[in-house]
């Protein structure tokens, strides 16, 4: 959960909580004051109709008796219900009969329900009345809260709204301020981002709060050292493979050289030693054995020079060389077929670049020999926009690219790397593997 988030609902959550206190309170101090406020009224009615009574007491006429005290016209009293019941029970005036003030916004069930739940009820007060020495009937006076609870109602949404919009204000201003604050954080995770995907140009800017520009500082000193570091390593490895490459010449130019040239010297010599002798002498036998190893050598020295330094790479050109390899690879794993399609003229490709070119498709076909098990493979060559581009394809079982930990990936990754170039590994464990690499034609290498 991000930091925003956390603090808004934090503060949402204190509201809340501060929100149900302030209600519990309300509620609480109304109870007390209703209760009091109906308690004197209901007392202050009922010493007026004490006063009342004492004053008509013997005068009550006969035909008032139905309704002594024309309670109707009370009707604007909002906390009492005065009820006036005759000698037999019946309801015969009451202030609440016709004028009763309507409520126009009543409040909802729950809160009338909260403030009569905790509140003990104001018990109802009664009069009974004589006249002419005779019982004639009685005052009921009832408080009634209905309109107070109203009344509270009404102050607590008014509360209610004013606390509504102070929370939307914080809430907005809070969202804002820590956006505003944590403008840096998305900086620093951008950079972040950036080395990770390999961009070591990336840099944070400065930063104002002291804490964060030290960051600002240390990062973009450690990324600058690694950008170094990994630049010194990748001419580092370039400068091998550069090596490498050129004792390999120097080697399958010593072994065609000197071993080739003796050992055809060797093989001719036999043959002049078997053809000089008799039949079947053991001389004869011995210069036969002489040639046939002679010529199994010869082979093998050529395979192995083949394989130090294609000559055809450098006679003929990468083309040819690979037209070559492609055909050595299929005769020898014979159950593969490959298709080897070359779209563009590639004898102006620099000679840097055809050896690389060639080590990448000779790991990528060594590969597939030993680890695909393959039924197609396609490579593509072709040159555009001053790249030469590959693409090696194959439909065998695939592999994990951020698992696989051999020589020869890394060695391709570090070749192409160190020839200014891009190498993108696409495989996919039901779909075989795609290899795709791009060579810049124009670069100096190291
Ligand atoms: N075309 C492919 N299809 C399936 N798996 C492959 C393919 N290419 C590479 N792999 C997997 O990637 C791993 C690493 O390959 P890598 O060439 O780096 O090492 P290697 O071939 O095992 O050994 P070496 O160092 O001799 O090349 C292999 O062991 C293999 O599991
Ligand atoms: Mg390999």
């Amino acid at each position: 959960m991000s930091l925003k988030l956390l603090l808004n609902l934090m503060i949402t959550a204190l509201m809340a909580v501060l929100l149900v206190i302030g209600v519990a309170l309300t509620i609480h101090n109304s109870q007390e004051n209703i209760r009091a406020e109906l308690e004197s009224t209901s007392a202050l009615a009922l010493h007026l109709i004490d006063k009342e009574l004492l004053y008509f007491a013997d005068e009550i006429a006969e035909q008032k008796l139905k309704t002594p005290f024309s309670l109707s016209s009370l009707g604007q009293i909002r906390h009492l219900r005065v009820e006036y019941y005759d000698a037999r029970g019946n309801l015969r005036d009451s202030n609440q009969a016709e004028f009763a003030a309507a409520i126009h916004n009543p409040p909802p069930s729950w809160f009338i329900y909260l403030m009569n739940v905790f509140s003990r009820d104001v018990e109802p007060r009664k009069r009974v009345i004589h006249a002419n020495n005779k019982l004639v009937g009685e005052v009921v006076i009832t408080p009634d809260p209905t309109y107070e609870i109203t009344e509270v109602w009404e102050d607590s949404i008014g509360m209610l709204k004013l606390v509504g919009i102070f929370f939307v204000a914080v809430n907005v201003m809070v969202f804002w301020a820590v956006g505003k604050a944590l403008r840096p954080v998305d900086q620093i995770l951008e950079a972040i981002n950036q080395v990770e995907q390999g961009n070591l140009d990336a840099r944070m800017p400065p930063f104002r709060l002291p804490e964060l520009a030290q960051i600002s500082v240390k990062f973009n000193h450690m990324a600058a050292t690694l950008q170094k570091s990994i630049t010194r390593n990748h001419k580092l490895s370039q400068q091998l493979l550069n090596l490498q490459e050129e004792e390999r010449k120097s080697l399958s130019r010593d072994l065609h050289d000197e071993i080739g040239q003796s050992l055809t010297a060797i093989h001719a010599d036999a043959t002049a030693i078997v053809n000089a002798s008799v039949l079947d002498t053991p001389v004869n036998q011995s210069a036969k054995a002489i040639v046939t190893v002679a010529r199994q050598v010869i082979t093998i020295v050529r395979h192995i020079v083949e394989r130090l330094r294609p000559e055809t790479l450098d006679k003929l050109g990468l083309k040819v060389a690979l037209e070559e390899l492609v055909s050595t690879w299929q005769q020898r794993y014979k159950m593969q077929t490959c298709e080897l399609q070359i779209a563009s003229d590639l004898a102006g490709v620099p000679e840097m670049v055809s050896i690389t070119a060639y080590r990448v498709v000779q790991e990528c076909l060594t590969n597939i020999a030993r680890h695909a098990n393959a039924k197609r493979v396609t490579l593509d060559l072709w040159i555009e926009s001053g790249e030469l581009a590959i693409v090696v394809q194959d439909d065998g079982c695939g592999f994990n690219p951020r698992l696989a930990s051999g020589f020869g990936l890394t060695g391709m990754r570090e070749r192409v790397t160190g020839a200014g170039g891009e190498l993108e590994i696409d495989s996919n464990l039901a779909k075989g593997t795609t290899i795709m690499v791009r060579l810049p034609l124009n670069r100096a290498f190291a």
